[in-house]
């Protein structure tokens, strides 16, 4: 087992009528203006919105409001969101959404705090640290990124299509209240990447070449066999609310450190999503399964034994008369064929881009890999041109 530190600082509030704590978080913290982050308008539809502003209302804390958040968050709107805070005073940045929204408020508590630093500098690695942070709480309205109690936030640059997550201990949210029922307004689609993006976290911690981590592998085994179960159950039927309450729990417990706990963590097909978002702006989940099999079939001899364990403690695979590499392969076929319960792609053809030229898959390559200079994944670290194999593994339809 590696050395390793678990900080998992979030207080979370569970349940139903969870949101109804924000006032009394926020007063918590010793806030006087809030500055409410949300997305397109389903927090307004949903009624969500004006009981946060009742609740802040309450407690005698003023608040503004930014809105318009999109999926695969915009550095120009989180810049926005700086110059709002800065000028409004804020003093706690509040989220009611899902990953995009959060991911914008960590962005422009960042900012709001260190007010002569162009935010882009810190997610180019042109500053390492920021001086101070506000504090950001959440209002969850979907399960999927984990963002909640995770310790990084992924923004979109529009400008050059790069999409790069940034972050540490200091952006991990103060408190984070989770309402399952606020998610029964999401659309079956936006279950599905969740459910995806859920499994995947905790997937891309254990594939990592460090062994002997009993109690992580078991932790990390049960929560996806979890997701796998509970995710089916609230894709067929978003309203099932003892379904969604497991696969919310998944989100935050996928993405807190918890299940890499002692061996770190791959991440290869998060770098390799993070292009297609970039660059076509298709939801994160989405583009996870349509590369994850990919990635899978590329890399699986570097640890048969480890897919063959996949496929027995997840997928439940028999194993009798069946060798390790007939499990592990058996493993990766029963994964895409999850995604594909869930209707979700797992090719690029399956996804709103289609099939893609070389030059495009190169362009990639390179943009993840700074120009081939680095190399991705601790499992089987890949240079561009192993991802450039990967993405033309996945390249049709
Ligand atoms: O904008 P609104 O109108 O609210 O609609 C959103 C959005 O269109 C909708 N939605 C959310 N809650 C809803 C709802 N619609 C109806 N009812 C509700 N209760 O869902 C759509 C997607 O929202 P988004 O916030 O983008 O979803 P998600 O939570 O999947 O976040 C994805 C983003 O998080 C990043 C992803 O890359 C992507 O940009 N990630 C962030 C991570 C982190 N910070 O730790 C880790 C992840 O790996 C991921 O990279
Ligand atoms: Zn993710």
């Amino acid at each position: 087992m590696q050395n390793f530190t678990y900080y998992t600082p979030t207080e979370i509030i569970f349940g139903r009528g969870a949101e109804k704590e924000a006032g009394r978080l926020a007063a918590k913290w010793n806030a006087k203006k809030v500055l409410i982050v949300y997305g397109g308008g389903s927090a307004v539809r949903s009624g969500l919105l004006a009981v946060i502003e009742a609740e802040l209302d309450a407690e005698g804390i003023a608040w503004e409001t930014l809105s318009g958040v999109q999926p695969n968050p915009r550095l120009a709107l989180a810049r926005e969101g700086v110059k709002k805070a800065v000028a409004f005073g804020a003093d706690l940045i509040l989220t009611v959404g899902g990953g995009s929204v959060i991911d914008t408020a960590k962005a422009v508590a960042i900012g709001a705090a260190n007010p002569d630093t162009d935010l882009w500098d810190f997610w180019t690695g042109k500053v390492k640290k920021p001086e101070q942070v506000l504090p950001v709480g959440v209002v969850l309205t979907i399960a999927a990124a984990g963002s909640e109690t995770s310790d990084s936030a992924v923004l979109t640059n529009e400008e050059t299509g790069t999409k790069k997550g940034y972050g540490g201990d200091f952006v991990r949210p103060k408190f984070a209240m989770m309402n399952p029922e606020l998610a029964v307004t999401l659309s079956r689609y936006q279950v599905a990447c969740g459910v995806v993006d859920i499994l995947m976290h905790t997937l891309e911690r254990y594939f990592t070449p460090v062994e002997g981590n009993h109690l992580t592998d078991e932790i990390a085994e049960g929560l996806m066999r979890t997701i796998i179960c509970e995710g089916k159950k609230v894709y067929d039927n978003p309203a099932d609310y003892d379904a969604m309450s497991e696969v919310m729990w998944c989100g935050s417990l996928s993405h807190n450190g918890l299940t890499g706990l002692g061996r770190g963590k791959d991440f290869s097909c998060h770098k390799l999503g993070h292009e297609i978002g970039g660059m076509f702006d298709e939801p994160h989940g989405a583009t996870l399964s349509a590369v994850w099999g990919s990635w899978a079939r590329y890399v699986y001899r570097q640890d048969i034994a480890r897919f063959a364990r996949y496929g027995r403690k997840v997928w439940g695979i028999a194993s009798d008369a069946a060798g390790d590499e007939e499990v592990a392969l058996a493993a990766i076929r029963r994964t895409e064929e999850f995604f594909r319960s869930l209707d979700m792609p797992v090719c690029l053809g399956e996804l709103g881009m289609g099939v893609q030229p070389e030059g495009v898959l190169q362009k990639m390559a390179d943009s993840a890999t700074n120009g081939g200079t680095v190399k991705l994944g601790s499992f089987c670290p890949m240079d561009a041109a192993d991802m450039v194999a990967i993405y033309q593994c996945a390249n049709h339809v």
